[in-house]
């Protein structure tokens, strides 16, 4: 009985669905909602220094590899406490929590971490769930091996 339970719920965690880089959205479409939405504060910069998308934006982390690197990781990147706690517990974007994330970080935020009083300090919010989708889809592209 133990044994069948672990085994179910292992099976739950190893689905696709549930893994990090996991992408269900357009990538192409994605593209060209960051160029709208998102390059304001953000960048994609791989590990040798070359801008894949953005200009200079630096309000925001660096977005190369964040669905692969964990919450709250990028080095250097003054990130409010609520992320960092959340980050700490292991948690990664996920497909299902970067939508929830960038469409109310704050709000989502306070449900991740049941705290009431949680921030978010990024300061935009996606409003289509297809944009947050295949903006996913794109930012996942950028996945180092
Ligand atoms: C007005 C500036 C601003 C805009 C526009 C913005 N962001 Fe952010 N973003 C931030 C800031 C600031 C943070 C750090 C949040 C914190 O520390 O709580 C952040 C954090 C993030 C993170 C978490 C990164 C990590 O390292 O864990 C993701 C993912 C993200 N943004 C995606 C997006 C996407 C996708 C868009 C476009 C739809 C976008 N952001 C638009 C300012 C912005």
């Amino acid at each position: 009985m133990r044994h069948l339970t672990l085994a179910a719920v292992m099976a739950l965690l190893s689905a696709p669905a549930f893994a990090a880089g996991h992408a269900s959205g357009d990538a192409a479409a994605g593209e060209e909602q960051f160029n709208r939405q998102c390059v304001a504060c953000h960048v994609i910069v791989n590990d040798a220094g070359e801008t894949l998308a953005g200009r200079n934006a630096r309000t925001g982390p660096n977005l190369y590899n964040v669905t692969a690197r964990g919450i709250g990781m990028y080095p250097d990147f003054a990130y409010g406490d609520s992320l960092v706690e959340l980050g700490a517990t292991g948690e990664m974007w996920t497909e299902e929590n970067f939508v929830g994330y960038v469409q109310d970080p704050t709000g989502w935020l306070r449900e991740k971490l049941d705290n009431r009083r949680a921030r978010g300090k990024m300061a935009y919010q996606v409003r289509a769930e297809e944009d947050a989708i295949n903006l996913y889809a794109y930012l996942a592209s950028f996945s180092a091996e």
